[in-house]
C-alpha cells in the first residue's frame, strides 16, 4: 500500500489477482480497465446518475439499479442476466456494478450466473461497500428464509473504491459502513478509528485481501470476516432489515463480546473493549427493542456458518478470533435477555418463514 492519497491494494489469488483502487477520483480508471478486459460491450449497472461515470469507449447499455435489501433477490438477477442477452452481452464483454453492497452483490451474482461467468468491475459507492462487500468475490442475494443465502464466489476484474462518491452519503449510511470497520479492530486491524478516511478503507481492504488470499472458499480463515454477523444478519432480517446491515453487526460485534465473556474466552475488560469500540463509531450497541428472541435464534440458527443447525459464532479467544461452534442455546438467550434495550428502535418481528 503507497502513502499517498491513492491506495492500491492487490488482492492477489494468482491469474485471478485483481487490483483495489482507493482514493478520490479513481473512477476515471474506468475505461481504461474496460480496454484492458479486452472487451467490445459493456452492461453498466448502476444505482448513481450516468452522468458521474466517465464514457467507457465501447458500445454501453447503462441501466438503473435501486440499491436496498429488498431489490436483493433472485427475481433482480433474473432480469439483469435477460437484459443482458438482450444487449447481446459475450462472456468475453464485461458488467460494471455501480452501487452500495446490495448492487454489487446483486450484479456480481448476475456477472458470475450469466454464461458460466463474465468479467465485472465493481465501482463501490457506500462505505460498508468500500470496506468490505464488494471486496473478495462473494456475491448473492436473499431469499424469504434468509439473508444472502444464495451466491456464487465470483472475483472482479478490478474494484474502484472512488471516495468522491463517498461525499454525498447521508449521515446514517456513513454510520452503516462503520460498523464493518468496527469489526475490523477484533479481527487485525486496531485502531482504524483515527485514521484519515481512506487509509481506514485501505486498512480494511488490506485485511481482507490477505485474508481472502488465504481462504477464498471461505473453509476457516476467511470466517473470521464474519465476526458480528452471526447476530448480525438475524437482526437484519427479524427487523425487515429496518436494521441496516453495519447497524446489525455492531450490536453482532457488542454481542459476540458478551458472547466470548460469557465463555470464558475473554477477560471482563475485552467484553467492554467491544462495546467501546462499536460507540466510538457512533454506532449502536443495543438490541432494538421488541425484536423476539426466538426469532433471531431461529434464524442465527440458519446461519451459513452453522453447522448442522448448531448456534455458531466468531468469538474472540486467547488466540485470536475463531469459529466457535454449538454454543448453548440456554447461554445465547440469557445473553440476549441481558443485551440493553433501544427503545428509539422498537421493532416487531415478522414471523420466521416455516422449514
Ligand atoms: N463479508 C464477509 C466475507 O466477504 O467473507
Amino acid at each position: 500500500m503507497s502513502e499517498t492519497a491513492a491506495f492500491r491494494v492487490d488482492v492477489d489469488l494468482g491469474e485471478r489477482s485483481y487490483p483495489v483502487h482507493i482514493g478520490p477520483g479513481v473512477r476515471a480508471l474506468l475505461p481504461g480497465l474496460v480496454a484492458a478486459a479486452g472487451a467490445e460491450r459493456a452492461v453498466v449497472v448502476s444505482a448513481r446518475p450516468r452522468g458521474l461515470l466517465p464514457a467507457l469507449g465501447v458500445e454501453t447499455l447503462w441501466l438503473a439499479a435501486a440499491d436496498g435489501e429488498t431489490g436483493k433477490n433472485l427475481a433482480a438477477v433474473a432480469g439483469l442476466c435477460e437484459r443482458f442477452a438482450r444487449f447481446g452481452l459475450t462472456r468475453s464483454d464485461v458488467v460494471i456494478s455501480c452501487g452500495g453492497g446490495t448492487t454489487t452483490d446483486t450484479v456480481g451474482l448476475a456477472a458470475a450466473l450469466y454464461h458460466r461467468g463474465t468479467p465485472v468491475i465493481h465501482l463501490p459507492t457506500s462505505l460498508l461497500a468500500q470496506v468490505d462487500a464488494s471486496i473478495g468475490g462473494k456475491t448473492g442475494v436473499n431469499l424469504p428464509e434468509g439473508k444472502n443465502l444464495v451466491g456464487a464466489y465470483w472475483q472482479p476484474r478490478a474494484v474502484l473504491c472512488d471516495t468522491e462518491f463517498l461525499a454525498t452519503l447521508p449521515p446514517r449510511e456513513r454510520v452503516n459502513g462503520y460498523g464493518e470497520l468496527a469489526r475490523c479492530h477484533f479481527i487485525g486491524a486496531p485502531g482504524l478509528a483515527a485514521l484519515p478516511l481512506e487509509r481506514q478503507i485501505a486498512r480494511s481492504v488490506a485485511l481482507k485481501a490477505s485474508v481472502v488470499a488465504r481462504d477464498e472458499r471461505d473453509q476457516g480463515l476467511r470466517h473470521v470476516l464474519n465476526y458480528g454477523h452471526t447476530l448480525g444478519h438475524a437482526l437484519e432480517r427479524a427487523t425487515d432489515y429496518a436494521l441496516r446491515h453495519g447497524e446489525a453487526v455492531a450490536v453482532g460485534t457488542v454481542f459476540a463480546g458478551r458472547l466470548a465473556g460469557a465463555l470464558g474466552r475473554i477477560p471482563p475488560a475485552r467484553v467492554r473493549e467491544h462495546r467501546d469500540v462499536v460507540a466510538s463509531y457512533g454506532l449502536p450497541t443495543a438490541l432494538p427493542a421488541g425484536v423476539d428472541h426466538d426469532t433471531l435464534i431461529a434464524y442465527m440458527r440458519r446461519d451459513k456458518k452453522a453447522e448442522g443447525h448448531a448456534l455458531t459464532f466468531v468469538l474472540d479467544g486467547p488466540g485470536g478470533p475463531a469459529l466457535v461452534a454449538g454454543v448453548p442455546e440456554e447461554l445465547v438467550r440469557a445473553e440476549l435477555a441481558a443485551m440493553p434495550r433501544d427503545g428509539a428502535r422498537a421493532v416487531a418481528s415478522p414471523p420466521v418463514p416455516a422449514p
